[in-house]
């Protein structure tokens, strides 16, 4: 299948895969420090300090089969920065340190943060750019003022180039909150309107793209683990290849989207057809509380919706997935706290159209899922900035198999949503560079 994914990454096989040497410390800083952040830093401790697995991540667990036979560690097949050389830092609109904010999160358990209770507490988030127009169930209580958004962003230029004199190499990864849904406006359309926007404080700029632009300007990679826009406009597009400064996203693949996207490869397959796809979560973490809001869960809501088109293509197959009706809902429900339950109902038909079901209940931890992406795309991008023939494209499609809503490099064009096939492409890039290494 021949889509917007792939004709980039074509292209790249004419183009060298060497990549650039990477020493000393790599710096992590995440706007956003809740319930993945605390679970993604503590995490990458308890493993340093040989506590824990990092189970879930590709880096540190899966193995890379290279021409020669032999299958090394992915982490061993290319030159990726050592867990040992992760240093973080971020952004938060509560003060505090980290483990006041994991032990706020409840999603690991006391004794595991206590053996590491010095290292969480010596991390304490900088105040926020933050606008409540944008998350509106937050109050915030660490945040930064300005004249307008260009001294916000500018303010977060400085933090940034204050971790710059502290580490050697950067990344940013956004674990902020969901914000209201945003569409592209003029003022997204070029880095021009963009930074005039920011002067005149228009309310199309999210705090999320400050972040992004601020980053981006600095010449570091972004990342976004929301479903928010941010760095998905033409304007930071433009500024990513400007500065040479690798981007993508959005919105990490975890729990229901995950399954959602091997089960209906498997549907198409087989060509059983579908009559309707129903998605309902309980989650009572602060991302179910923001996610409660109308507007928020809006961009929520577009970002699970995008898959099964994409992959079913009722376009091609109209007898099988013709008018199929597909429905997500988010439950806030306090006391499951961030142990996520995601249902599916999935009514599909088969030989002569005869119907079936077919139920899914998964319990999962919605944290526990997203810190190891968190790591593998903090580590694959830092690889992506040292390698001068994918940075260069802005968007790194081949990670899309990390997110729900993949980034394209043409703004808006369709993604490859399949998790096979995106595990081949991300392997095949991996691939590519150990070639080369
Ligand atoms: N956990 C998952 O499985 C998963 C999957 C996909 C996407 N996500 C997304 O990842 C993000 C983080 O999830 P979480 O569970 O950690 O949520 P969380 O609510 O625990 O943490 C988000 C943090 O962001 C902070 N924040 C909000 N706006 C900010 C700003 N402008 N600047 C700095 N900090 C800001 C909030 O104060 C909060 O502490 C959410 O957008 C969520 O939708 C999570």
């Amino acid at each position: 299948m021949q889509n917007a994914a792939t004709p980039p990454l074509e292209r790249r096989n004419m183009d060298s895969m060497a990549v650039v040497p990477g020493t000393g410390k790599l710096g992590i800083m995440m706007p956003g420090m809740g319930s993945v952040a605390t679970t993604f830093i503590a995490g990458v401790e308890a493993v340093r300090r040989g506590m824990a697995k990092p189970v879930g991540s590709v880096s540190q667990m899966d193995t890379l089969e290279l021409p020669d036979g032999t299958t090394p560690p992915v982490r061993d097949a290319v030159p990726l920065a050592a867990l040992d050389d992760l240093v973080f830092t971020g952004w938060d609109i509560f003060g505090g340190n980290l483990y006041e904010a994991a032990r706020t999160a409840h999603v690991l358990e006391r004794d595991q943060l206590d053996a590491i209770r010095p290292f969480l507490e010596g991390i304490e988030p900088l105040p926020a750019a933050f606008d409540q127009r944008y998350v509106k169930r937050l109050e915030p209580r660490h945040h930064k003022q300005g004249r307008n958004k260009c001294d916000l962003a500018n303010q977060l230029r400085n933090d940034i180039a204050e971790f710059k004199a502290r580490t050697d190499r950067q990344v940013m990864i956004w674990t902020g909150s969901t914000e209201i849904y945003l569409t592209e406006k003029p003022v997204h359309q070029s880095l021009t309107a963009f930074e005039k926007g920011l002067v005149n404080d228009d309310e199309d700029i999210a705090p999320s793209m400050l972040y992004a632009w601020a980053c981006l300007k600095e010449g570091i990679p972004f990342i976004n683990g929301a479903p928010n826009l941010s760095c998905d406009i033409p304007a930071l597009h433009e500024l990513s290849k400007q500065t040479g400064a690798p981007i993508a996203g959005k919105d990490f693949k975890t729990g229901q989207t995950l399954i959602k996207t091997v089960l209906a490869p498997a549907l198409k397959a087989r060509c059983l057809g579908l009559h309707g796809w129903y998605s309902t979560n309980i989650l009572g973490n602060r991302d179910g509380e923001v996610l409660d809001d109308p507007d928020n869960f809006k961009t929520k809501e577009e970002s699970k919706l995008s898959v099964l088109e994409s992959i079913l293509r009722p376009e091609e197959s109209p007898d099988l997935y013709r008018d199929f009706y597909h429905k997500v809902r988010i439950n806030y429900y306090p006391p499951r706290g961030d142990n996520k339950e995601g249902w599916d109902n999935i009514d599909l038909f088969g030989w002569l159209g005869y119907p079936m079901q077919l139920k899914v209940d998964f319990l999962c931890r919605d944290s526990i899922l997203a810190a190891p992406l968190a790591l593998d795309l903090c580590l694959f991008m830092d690889l992506a900035a040292r390698t001068p023939s994918l940075k260069h494209t802005g968007v790194q499609e081949w990670l899309s198999f990390y997110f729900k809503a993949p980034d394209t490099v043409i703004v808006g064009a369709p993604a490859e949503h399949d998790l096979f096939r995106q595990a081949e492409v991300l392997k095949g890039t991996l691939r590519r560079i150990a070639a080369e290494a």
